[in-house]
């Protein structure tokens, strides 16, 4: 199976490289990125997107911000670079990986004694959030390939997969590790409207890899359950608080499918998705710009005079999630996450 990274660091060059995700599935593109405004650009309009991904980004994203501001001196230097960090952490309010992936690098720069030792701190720091990622993503996979039957048929919403991460995937990644293993999965992708991240992206990635995907629109998940087409939903998660489960918009309406038709609900996240001091009320939902409802192909198919709501992510209650597979097994709510996060890192 294919394990390309989906973003990096060139020492060499000192810049971020990227796949650019808006492009999939029709062009396979590499973005060179050395501005942070050129950064944060690219993640509001999703060419790096996908919670873990998120986190590295920010992780890269405050390297980055380092790298350019080396010259100044300390003081100006830890100034240029916090507000930086700022402009990174305000382009996506949902994804908690983000904002984790920006202060633990700029947690890992405190002891540094000069611009010189912060930048290589920070790099270094950045670089193994990468690598803990990709570890993690196996391990999320192994744990929740144990979960699936031998034969079966998954469904999955959005993209959870290496591109939502540094590689691998976490609702993906148990995919792929299931397939590994020998187990014979066929996958249903939800289109994932507006941005059609499961037919784009989901379905692109399984495709390449030879695994079996179907794609269908978000309203055929109902009827696949209650014809007993479906034995799992597996998806990925933006953000996880003691009550709730926050991911793309849609996933609400398939875990309140799964509970009713008794399909197994899972939630495949590693522990930086994980956020111990909110619950659900507190989570600001990201709302996105009316055209990516509105224009189709360049085409509208809304009067101008309707209003449109384009809420990118829901939350799904706990009671509704059947386990969450993370990197240091499976986990049935309720959820400590206090416990959880203070679990002896082993990735
Ligand atoms: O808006 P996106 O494409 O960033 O949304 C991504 C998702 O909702 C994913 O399911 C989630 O980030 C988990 S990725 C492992």
């Amino acid at each position: 199976m294919n394990e390309t990274s989906t973003l990096w660091w060139d020492t060499g060059n000192q810049s971020i490289h990227y796949i650019e995700q808006t492009l999939l599935p029709n062009e396979y593109a590499i973005v060179e990125c050395r501005s942070i405004e050129r950064l944060a650009t690219a993640i509001r309009r999703l060419e790096i997107r996908g919670a873990p991904a998120l986190g590295v980004a920010g992780g890269y994203g405050v390297a980055l911000a380092a790298v350019l501001a080396e010259k100044k001196d300390m003081q100006l230097f830890m100034a240029a670079v916090q507000r930086d960090a700022d402009l990174l952490r305000s382009t996506r309010p949902t994804a908690i990986n983000l904002a984790w992936g920006i202060d633990r690098v700029l947690a890992s720069m405190q002891p540094a004694q000069d611009c010189r030792d912060a930048c290589t701190r920070a790099i270094a720091e950045a670089k193994e959030i990468a690598r803990e990622d990709t570890a993690c993503c196996h391990a999320i996979g192994k744990h929740g390939a144990a979960l699936l039957p031998d034969t079966c048929t998954v469904l999955t919403h959005c993209n959870a997969g290496a591109l939502a991460c540094s590689s691998w995937g976490t609702a993906l990644g148990v995919i792929r590790s299931a397939v590994n293993e020998g187990k014979k999965v066929k996958v249903i992708s939800c289109e994932t409207r507006p941005l059609l991240q499961g037919a784009r992206l989901t379905a692109w990635e399984l495709a390449r890899d030879g695994i079996d995907v179907t794609t269908i629109t978000d309203s055929t998940a109902a009827h696949l359950m209650r014809q007993g087409a479906i034995d799992a939903v597996v998806v990925g998660a933006d953000r996880i608080t003691s009550d709730a489960v926050f991911n793309k918009i849609g996933t609400y309406m398939h875990a309140v499918c799964a509970h009713h038709h008794k399909i197994p609900f899972y939630v495949a996240a590693p522990r930086s998705t994980f956020d111990a001091k909110n619950t659900e009320t507190d989570v600001i939902i990201e709302e996105r710009g009316r055209d990516e409802v509105t224009i189709m192909g360049g085409r509208t198919y809304v009067p101008e005079r309707a209003h449109v709501k384009n809420y990118a992510f829901d939350a799904t209650p706990m009671e509704l999630v059947t386990a969450i597979i993370t990197e240091t097994g499976v986990l049935r709510p309720p959820v400590d996450i206090h416990k959880l996060l203070s679990h002896h890192n082993t990735t």
